[in-house]
């Protein structure tokens, strides 16, 4: 696949998560499948928006896409090679930046030390460096160099977020999993940030899979959309026919309630009705028992991704209608 140089996931069943139940007084054991079937390829120098409810696996695929965790079947790679060494991610040019930037930053490192313990730790810095090392980083997220010596908590969300982004920038990645990056933070500053995402993209050709449960948020940056629902794909395709031409009665149902990032309402319902406990999977297409659409046969068979092209969607009762 020419011009295809990161290459993440393949086939089949992905996570399996542990989970202990309480019964009467016994604990018995039960598995949580927090993905199944995704395949995906992440191209090099795009955004890929991943979205869904919370709880479909988002933050899951985001791990094992850099190699935080290792998938039960399946595998992961990144330019041919496992994302996994052991139990450790393999890549330094994979990285991942979390959504509560308050609680990812040590309190008690100054911002020179979170910034530059990285890069001295993995041979890409030499201690002497570290103070203009960390003021090139800091002009490069839109801060001052003078606050080097500060603490994390004498910070706003916006900026720890910065702090954040140069914290993973310093380690040189080609590829960064954002999960959630601008969840936590007031709308005004969400764009400030989603801009920085967007310059920091264009000046060091980074690729982006850019996880967020807000698809006003994906709208703005993604150049592809995957739609997750119970762990797994119901529609992926290009940002513009996704948003234009929504196909699967699930990401219809989200843009239909999803408020634009400018003029944001914050207490919405996303989809009408709850998300099933992925302990008590729905049988057929997990979305089927909130679905305006469903028939008898929904509930029968796991749909595949169908559909010419690029835009894949997961229902076959849209598909027959059209
Ligand atoms: N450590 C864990 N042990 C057991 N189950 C887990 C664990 N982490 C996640 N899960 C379960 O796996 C499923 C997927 O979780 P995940 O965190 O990937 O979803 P998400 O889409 O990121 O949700 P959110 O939008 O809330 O961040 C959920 O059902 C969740 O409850
Ligand atoms: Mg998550």
């Amino acid at each position: 696949m020419r011009g295809i140089e990161h290459i993440f996931g393949r086939r089949e069943d992905w996570v399996d998560k542990g989970v202990r139940l309480i019964r009467g007084k016994r604990t018995a054991p039960a598995r949580v499948r927090a993905l199944n079937g995704v395949d995906l390829t992440l191209r090099k120098g795009e955004v890929l928006g991943i979205a869904g409810e919370s709880g479909c696996g988002k933050s899951t695929l985001g791990r094992a896409m850099v190699g935080l965790m290792h998938p039960t079947g399946g595998s992961v790679t990144y330019r041919g090679q496992p994302v996994m060494r052991g139990r450790r991610p393999r890549h330094l040019k994979l990285q991942m930046i979390f959504q509560d930037s308050g609680s990812v930053l040590n309190p008690r490192l100054r911002v020179k030390e979170l910034i530059g313990e990285g890069p001295i730790l993995h041979g890409l810095l030499a201690r002497r460096d570290l103070e203009d090392f960390v003021a090139d980083q800091l002009e490069t997220v839109g801060m001052a160099p003078d606050v080097m010596n500060r603490y994390p908590h004498q910070f706003s969300g916006g900026q720890r977020q910065r702090i954040n982004i140069a914290r993973v920038l310093a380690l040189q990645p080609e590829t960064i999993v954002c999960d959630e990056s601008v969840a936590a933070l007031d709308v005004s500053i969400q764009a400030q940030i989603l801009n920085l995402f967007m310059d920091l993209k264009d000046r060091f050709g980074l690729t982006y899979a850019f996880i967020s449960h807000d698809l006003g948020v994906l709208r703005h940056i993604s150049d592809r959309i995957m739609v997750m629902y119970l762990g797994r794909v119901v529609e992926e395709g290009p940002a513009a026919e996704v948003f234009a031409n929504p196909r699967h009665p699930y990401t219809r149902a989200l843009l239909e309630n999803a408020p634009r990032l400018s003029r944001r309402n914050q207490t919405f319902q996303a989809v009408p009705g709850e998300v099933p406990s992925p302990l008590n999977m729905p049988s057929g297409c997990a979305f089927h028992t909130r679905c305006a659409l469903r028939r008898p046969e929904c509930s029968l068979s796991v749909p595949n991704l169908i559909g010419s092209g690029a835009h894949r969607h997961a229902c076959p009762i849209v598909e027959a209608a059209a």
